[in-house]
């Protein structure tokens, strides 16, 4: 099996008509713990998260941007200064039909749904991976019932594998447990963004 490369660069932020992809800051922890314990937010997912375990993920996410530039980017609508969750590019840890691969993720504070901003900050997010990253394909995977989800990926031009996966972290017996996987190439992406 292919390996992928280190992908090292300086931290990269970026900013999109409506908002900025940043670092994260101590002052996000609290939005953020708040969206992983909403019900809505965390449909898709085996549980909400505590505090705790949301500042063990804010903490993991802002040490991988440090060490290697890039990453789920904490997402700021730029006219009003406020966090809204995150959305960026990511390694799975789970060995997964895709593996090795990069996927694009995206949680949002559900007040701040239904206005694009996923989208728009994907975006952005796909272009570090195919024009900084160099990357040949981006994979995005989620549980059959997150259409919201799927929305996005279908929205920047990721098409749908016909074969389905069981994630191997959600259990068994879990109607979360059967994902499909969307995926978009180099060419596919540049026709699309064009
Ligand atoms: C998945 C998630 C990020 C999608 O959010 P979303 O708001 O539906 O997606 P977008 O930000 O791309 O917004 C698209 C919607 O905004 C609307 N919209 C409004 N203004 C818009 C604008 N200026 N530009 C583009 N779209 C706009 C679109 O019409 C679309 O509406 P629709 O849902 O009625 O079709 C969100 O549901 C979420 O955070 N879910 C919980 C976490 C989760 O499940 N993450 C994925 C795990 S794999």
């Amino acid at each position: 099996m292919s390996t992928l490369p280190p992908f090292v660069t300086p931290v990269i932020e970026l900013t999109t008509a409506r908002l900025r992809l940043r670092q994260w800051r101590e002052s996000d922890r609290e939005p953020f713990a708040a969206l992983n314990a909403a019900p809505c937010v965390m449909e898709h997912f085996p549980a909400p998260l505590t505090r705790a375990q949301s500042d063990a993920l804010a903490d993991r996410i802002e040490t991988g941007i440090a060490e290697h530039g890039w990453g789920l980017w904490a997402v700021e609508v730029l006219a009003s200064g406020e966090f809204i969750g995150f959305v960026g590019l990511g390694i799975p840890s789970a060995e997964l039909p895709c593996s090795p691969c990069v996927e694009i993720g995206w949680r949002l504070a559900a007040a701040h749904w239904g206005r694009g901003y996923a989208t728009e900050a994907a975006l952005a997010a796909l272009r570090v991976a195919f024009e900084t990253l160099r990357l040949d394909e981006v994979v995005s995977f989620t549980a059959l019932p997150n259409q919201r989800s799927q929305a996005v990926m279908a929205r920047l031009g990721m098409r749908r594998d016909a074969a389905t996966f069981e994630h191997p972290a959600v259990a068994e017996g879990s109607p979360l447990r059967t994902h499909c996987l969307y995926r978009l190439n180099r060419a596919r992406w540049a026709n699309h963004a064009s």
